[in-house]
């Protein structure tokens, strides 16, 4: 597979790919990102992911680059051009390059970039197999999480912490020890056969695959209630699993040392990747 980028309309080779250092994504983290994954050459629930990046455009008044449909062709002209079949679509969005100034110049230019790379989603069978650990770690992220932006700072560390104690996800709990999501994922218990997941908030992302997987659950006839949950409830939860684009319905089996339900994925979080 070639690896080529587009910037700003030019595909090039990866290497070659460049944005200014003066652009607000680098200087401010003022830029917003979707991933979107690519299989079999498909770009799978793209409507969703151009949906959630036109809201956050425009939450945070940046320009869309480019129209939906002109940009439906773009990421598609990459991805053929990549001959990608099995791949992960990097789309990012930053208000545009101009002199460092917190306030923000009029009339910049967003700044549009898109990068292909190999994903072996096949390889994830393995992982929804065995079931991942999670360790839970204090939410420092900011009051607008519902935005996707590329301020991923807080995420960053929450994951490394996570990886120093073993686990390959962090929880982000607030004081109370409620559990808002994974630094990159959407988190949910089964309980009673039943999912739980948190509500939609400006403390959460509206994953993608969270929708995909209310969906899911709703048509196999799947109880789903959309509340909060705490740590104390997901060490008594039967199940627990986490779900993204890169991590689609992927057991949880341990929180923070303590095995989960029978310690392997459970029954419905099977059941929920076997329907995905
Ligand atoms: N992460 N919550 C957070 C904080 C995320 O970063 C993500 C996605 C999700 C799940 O969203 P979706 O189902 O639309 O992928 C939830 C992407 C994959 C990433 O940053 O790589």
């Amino acid at each position: 597979m070639p690896r080529l980028a587009y910037v700003s309309g030019r595909i090039m080779p990866l290497a070659d790919a460049r944005v200014h250092i003066e652009d607000r994504g680098h200087q401010f983290a003022d830029a917003v990102y979707e991933v979107c994954a690519v299989l079999n050459g498909r770009l799978f629930d793209w409507p969703q992911h151009v949906a959630r990046l036109t809201r956050n455009l425009s939450a945070l008044g940046i320009p869309a680059p480019l129209a939906p449909a002109a940009l439906d062709a773009q990421a598609r002209r990459l991805v053929a051009a990549n001959r990608a079949t099995e791949a992960l679509l990097y789309i990012q969005v930053s208000r545009g390059a101009g002199p460092r100034n917190h306030v923000i110049a009029p009339k910049l230019r967003p700044t549009l970039t898109m990068t292909v790379r190999p994903f072996d989603f096949a390889g994830r069978k393995t992982l929804q197999a065995k079931g991942i650990a999670v360790a839970s770690v204090n939410d420092q992220r900011w009051g607008r999480c519902d935005i996707k932006t590329v301020g991923l700072l807080a995420n960053v560390l929450a994951k490394a912490a996570a990886k120093a104690e073993q686990a390959a996800e962090a929880w982000l709990v607030d004081e109370a020890e409620v559990v808002a999501e994974g630094g990159s994922t959407n988190a949910w218990l089964v309980e009673h056969c039943g999912l739980v997941t948190p509500p939609l908030s400006a403390r959460i992302l509206p994953g993608v695959m969270r929708a995909t997987v209310l969906r899911l659950a709703q048509g196999a006839g799947i109880a789903v209630a959309e509340r909060h949950f705490t740590l104390t409830d997901a060490h008594a939860a039967d199940e627990a699993f986490v779900t993204s684009t890169t991590m689609p319905v992927v057991g949880v089996v341990k929180l923070d040392g303590r095995t989960i339900g029978g310690g392997v994925p459970g029954a419905v979080t099977q059941r929920l990747g076997a329907l995905l």
